[in-house]
Parts: C-alpha cells; structure tokens; sequence
C-alpha cells in the first residue's frame, strides 16, 4: 500500500491546533527562505506501545498505535547542491547546512543534523535503488509536538518524516509503506542506537482509531486492527524525566541487546541446538529464534495458542540453563560460550560501544519471555472479549505485570516512573506501565472514558505537583496526552493554503 497524499488537515482528529502548528511552520519558513515557495508537507507521527517492551528486536509481536502528536515538515525542493534545515524551535534545534555529498556522521558532537543525515543515508540507498542518483537540494522548517526523549518516539516521528520528505523531493510518488519501514527501521543505528523496527513500523503504518500488531517474522508486517470494547481510552503521562537514549545507550539500551545477544548465545550452546540464523542487530542469535530452533520449527506468529504453550517452555528454559542469577562475568561467558576474550570482545563488544559490571542474561532473557508471552494472552483477550469489566481488569492486570518486570528483570523502569504508576492505579486506572525504551520517558494507563477527568487530576495532584511543584499550566497540558490512534506517515500537499 502507498504512502497516502492528502490536501488538507481533516485526517486530525483535533483539527484546529494543528492548523496552527501548520500556520506557524510556515511562517518560520517564509522568515527563514524569503521568496521561496513550499512544494509539499511531510509529516510522520509518534507512538505508544501498549504492552510488549524490549522484545522487538528478539523479534517477537508488539501491541503499539500511533498517536496524534507529530512531526511536520515544510519542504521546498531546488537544484542547489545543499540540504537547509531549520526548525520552529530554533533554540533546541538550530539551522544546519547538509551537503548532499557529505551525510557523514558527526558522532562527538549530537545534533538533530545527525537524526536527519540518519534519513539522508537510508533514503539515498533506497532512491539508487529507484535508480536516482542525483539528489535534489532541500530548504526544510520542522514542527514537532512529539516530546523529545519522552518514550514516544520522536526520533522515529522525525527520522520517517524526514525519509519521507527526501524520498518525494526526489521524484517518487508511489513509496509503499512497506518500503517506508523496511528503509527506516535501521535508520536510529547510524547515530549509534541498537532501535528494533516497532517505531518506525508503527509510525509509517499508523491507522486512526486502530491499535497495531507488528510482527516482525516471518517477515515485518503491522495489522491494523479495532479493539472490540468500546469507552476506554490510553491516557499517556509524561514523567517528564527526559531519557537521551543516544547518550545512555552504552549503559542502557544498547546493553540490553548485547545482553539479550549473549543469552540467546548461550541458550543456543546449552541446548546444543543447531542451525539457529545468527539474526540479531549485532549478530548474534536471537531468542526468538532459540525458541524456534527449539521447537524445530519457526513458529509464524498467528497462532498464539501455539506461542504461549511455547514462550511458556521458554521461560523454564531459562530458569534452567542461565542459573547464575547475580550476573555473568565476561569470564564466565567465556567459559559457558567456549570461546576466547578476545573472540568475545569481537562478537558481542565491537560494534556499539557497552559498560557494565556484570550482564545480567537471566534476568533480560526471562523479560523477554515473559513479556512476549503477555503480548500473545493480550492478543487472546482481545480476540476472546465481550465483558468490558473483565476485560479491562484482565488487560490491565498484564500492563501492571509488564511494568513489574520492566522494572524488576530489564531494570528499564525507576522510582519516579513506578511512582507514577501506583498514583494513576489509585486514581482510575486498571493498568499502568512504562512504554518504549524507558528510563525515563512516558507511562500508558489503560481507563474507561468517565474516569479519565479523575485520573488526570490526581497525576497532577499527587504526581506532577508534589515532584515539580513549580509546574504551569501549560507543560501539565504538554505532558499528558490523551490521543485516539492517529493516521501514520502520510505527504500534505499545499493546496489548502490557498483556499
Ligand atoms: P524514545 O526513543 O525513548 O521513544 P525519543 O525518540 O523522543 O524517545 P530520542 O530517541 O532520544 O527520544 O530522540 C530524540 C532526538 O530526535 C532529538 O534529540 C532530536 O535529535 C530528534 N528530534 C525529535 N523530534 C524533533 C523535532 N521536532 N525537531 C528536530 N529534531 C527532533
Ligand atoms: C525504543 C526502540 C524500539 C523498542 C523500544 C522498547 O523505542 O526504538 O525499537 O525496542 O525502545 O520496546
Ligand atoms: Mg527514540
């Protein structure tokens, strides 16, 4: 299916704020590029993941939709030999000049230039393959609402927009989504961040009022999908501790997927399984496919009775073979590998820089398990629902599970974060966790429609004003979001601006 084109803003589902958002990009833009005209808007959203954290890059299905918030660009396309970037927000995000011969990556110095040289790199390779090979030159303003560092994927929103953006700059109007995600999914590694696909999968694949399965085997699909309970709604709150998974990645999640890497490795070695693909981002098995080698067949993803019987047995698995609980030295796992410091320092150690004092390979692999299987008895409670009642407390009572071992197994959660969390389930919410990468970042409630006034108020009672007592108005309304599903990637062509 094609990246739709649109020609006005009634595919928001809250039209008028963003119509100002578009008034102010263009405005900065006509201050910015004086006399020159805008062809096209681009613009991608974010998302939040309802339940199914740190396991898409082991490849097993994830539950997320996008959202309303966005990033918009107002693009002009030129002969020049040069890409201008700028941004209503200049103070945070400051022009930048790109030579299209030069996507070179600055890794000392972190720029929003770097995010964007991410989209030149993967869209160059896609328009060679398209047969284009010389590139146009771009005057860009960016508008993002979308916060930065807030668990919902800014990057991915700013990364595909801007994809988006260079690929129609130069010609083609019939980019699938397919094609979208496939050429984005890898786009956050150039700048040194391991990501899985789930971002930007659901960010170009988006569908309004639809939540999203993403699977990402046998091959990367996302179905839309409407769940079958009316009246309740995800209220998303932002803890507003900014998580810049760029500059914690050593520590944090870069160092899960090595972890997860080593484990599944080692679950490879232990169970004396043969033929498993070295499929991960670094090459190293993945645990989904020990538990497919396992089972000696690649389990497709539709049938999750199959999957949880399976993911079950996984999870003894792990209680069996990966038993030192207090964490692997790089001397044991070289011992348990059979293989040599330095083979180990190449395999797992080289190619995105970890610190660490012990890897903790039972704990991340149980999450992973246990996490992917609570996506599958979602997905059955989805397909199996008719009480509204005993399906709120169900599904929330597998999100308060989640947020349990994202904080206890994959440590990506923190006090402030499960402070939230315990607030919104005394104030109307039947589950709470943390979404996307986390250490920092965004909680999701799961809540029916006429709680939600309740539980805003007291997040801002107990929660925003005891932690931020100087908070305004104005970054409460910022910081909780409460948005539908939203339509995914999409180009707005400029006609509405003359009517
Ligand atoms: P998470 O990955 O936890 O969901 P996130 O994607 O919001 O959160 P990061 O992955 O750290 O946070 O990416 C934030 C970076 O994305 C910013 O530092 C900036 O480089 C880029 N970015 C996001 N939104 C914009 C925007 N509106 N304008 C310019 N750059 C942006
Ligand atoms: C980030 C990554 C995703 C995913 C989540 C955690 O958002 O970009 O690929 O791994 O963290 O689920
Ligand atoms: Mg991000």
């Amino acid at each position: 299916m094609s990246i739709s084109t649109v020609e006005d803003l009634s595919f928001y589902s809250n039209v008028e704020p963003n119509q100002q958002r578009f008034t102010e990009v263009v405005k900065t833009f006509q201050t910015n590029f004086p006399g020159d005209d805008i062809t096209f808007f681009a613009r991608s959203p974010g998302r939040v993941n309802l339940i199914g954290d740190h396991i898409d890059y082991n490849f097993f299905p994830v539950l997320p939709m996008a959202i309303a918030n966005d990033v918009i660009a107002a693009v002009n396309v030129n002969s020049t030999n040069e890409i201008i970037i700028t941004n209503t927000d200049a103070k945070d995000f400051p022009k930048e000049v790109i030579t299209l011969s030069n996507s070179q990556i600055d890794q000392e110095h972190h720029s929003w230039a770097n995010y964007f040289k991410c989209a030149l790199i993967v869209a160059k390779q896609y328009l060679e393959e398209r047969g284009v090979t010389s590139l146009k030159g771009m005057k860009l303003t960016f508008n993002g609402n979308v916060p930065t560092g807030g668990g919902l994927s800014s990057s991915a929103a700013f990364c595909v927009a801007s994809t988006l953006a260079i690929i129609r700059a130069n010609g083609i109007t019939d980019l699938t989504k397919q094609d979208l995600t496939r050429i984005t999914v890898v786009s956050e590694h150039y700048v040194g961040v391991n990501t899985g696909g789930m971002d930007q999968c659901a960010s170009v694949c988006g569908e309004p009022d639809k939540l999203l399965l993403i699977e990402f085997k046998p091959k990367l699909t996302a179905k839309p999908f409407k769940l079958p309970i009316q009246d309740l709604t995800f209220v998303i709150t932002n803890s507003l501790q900014v998580s810049n998974k760029h500059e914690t990645a050593p520590i944090h999640y870069n160092l899960r997927v090595v972890e997860m890497g080593i484990a599944a490795d080692l679950l490879v070695k232990k169970l004396g399984l043969e033929q498993v693909p070295n499929d991960s981002n670094i090459g190293t098995a993945s645990l989904r496919g020990v538990m497919d080698a396992k089972f000696g067949h690649s389990w497709d993803g539709n049938d999750a009775t199959v999957g949880i019987e399976q993911l079950t047995e996984m999870i003894n698995v792990v209680e069996e073979k990966l038993t030192n609980q207090k964490g692997y030295s790089i001397e044991e796992c070289c011992r348990e590998l059979d293989i040599t410091a330095k083979e180990f320092d190449q395999r797992y150690l080289s190619q995105f820089p970890v610190k660490f004092d012990t890897l903790k390979l039972y704990q991340r692999a149980k999450h992973v398990y246990k996490e992917s299987l609570r996506v599958l008895k979602t997905l059955k409670l989805i397909s199996t629902a008719t009480d509204k009642e005993s399906f709120l407390i169900k599904f929330g009572r597998l999100m308060n599970e989640s947020q349990v071992d994202l904080d206890e197994l994959n440590e990506s959660s923190n006090k402030k974060l499960n402070e939230l969390c315990s607030v919104a389930l005394a104030n109307g919410s039947y589950g709470s966790r943390v979404t996307g990468a986390g250490w920092g970042g965004s909680i999701v409630h799961l809540t029916t429609v006429d709680k939600v006034d309740a539980l805003i108020e007291g997040l801002i009672n107990n929660y925003y004003k005891v932690e931020f007592p100087n908070i305004t108005p104005a970054e409460l309304d910022d910081a909780i979001i409460n948005s539908k599903p939203s339509m995914g990637s999409c180009i707005i062509t400029t006609d509405f601006l003359k009517r």
